[in-house]
């Protein structure tokens, strides 16, 4: 009954009453999963990996601006541009059938006025297929995502270590200011952001602000006790040459895609592949 319910109030308005189209998980259905089991959700960049990510059966999906470090090669997340969130975005939405997408908003496309925040959270919407984005800041941030949220924009808050600008200053040590940490994630709370990002952040801070928020903390290297967790598809792979510490390698697919190609290679150059 409470299920027939949920899906009248969830149906499109010209869906048929029963057996509605499949389509993409909401924010609203998202947030609901806060209190219930711990919530998975990975970055993917393209496609192929939007698609192996769904059908490993992850249904919340950041293409984060780690897309800066893991795939275009630069240092840090700074260099990446809205066009490139626009185009990766674009692939993953159209590898996927049912996963929320959340985007990222790149250093630059928020710090100016919530007019640009705005433009720019629509533009990863309406070109790049985003369901929700994310942009990295606490209480400074706040009228940004109350404006983007008040556009009708579901949005993911990010604190704690902050990529876009720990370089330029703060650094990447763990973060233990309890009170700044609190008052940042209320702020962001407040500003109508449905989930939060806590990148390494003391683990009994963020199990606090777990337990005081109403919206779902994401972790990452912060400890068990968060509503979800999320990790760089290129460290849950072995895709990339280090990993943090607080990642796990569930597999070595950079090594196996070397030696692969390196049997490849070896092949051609001796001729045993093509075969004539
Ligand atoms: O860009 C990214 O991949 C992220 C996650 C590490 C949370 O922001």
């Amino acid at each position: 009954m409470a299920q027939t319910r949920q899906l009248k109030e969830d149906a499109r308005p010209y869906e048929p009453a029963t057996g509605p189209a499949l389509r993409r998980v909401t924010a609203a259905a998202i947030k609901r999963r806060k209190g219930s089991t711990t919530v998975p959700m990975v970055t993917a960049y393209d496609a192929p990996f939007g698609r192996f990510a769904e059908e490993a059966g992850i249904d919340w999906i950041l293409v984060g601006d780690s897309l800066g470090n893991v795939v275009l090669g630069f240092d840090e997340t700074t260099p990446v541009t809205m066009d490139d969130m626009v185009h990766h975005t674009e692939a993953v939405v159209r590898g996927t059938a049912r996963a929320h997408i959340v985007a990222d908003m790149p250093f630059g496309s928020y710090q100016v006025s919530d007019e640009e925040a705005v433009r720019n959270a629509i533009r990863l919407v309406k070109e790049g297929g985003a369901m929700s984005i994310k942009l990295e800041g606490g209480s400074d941030v706040a009228a940004r995502i109350h404006a983007i949220y008040r556009a009708g924009i579901p949005v993911v808050g990010h604190i704690g270590i902050t990529p876009q600008t720990a370089g330029l200053g703060p650094g990447y040590r763990k973060r233990t200011h309890r009170d700044r940490l609190l008052e940042d994630a209320l702020a962001v709370e407040a500003a109508g952001a449905y989930a939060i990002v806590l990148e390494v952040v003391d683990e009994e801070i963020a199990r606090e602000l777990t337990q005081r928020l109403s919206i779902l903390t994401i972790g990452i290297g912060s400890g068990a006790s968060c509503d979800s967790q999320v990790l760089v598809l290129h460290d849950v792979l072995g895709m990339y040459p280090h990993s943090p510490p607080f990642a796990k390698r569930f597999a070595e697919i950079g090594a196996l895609a070397t030696s692969a190609l390196h049997d490849y290679a070896t092949a051609v150059k001796e001729g045993t592949f093509p075969t004539a």
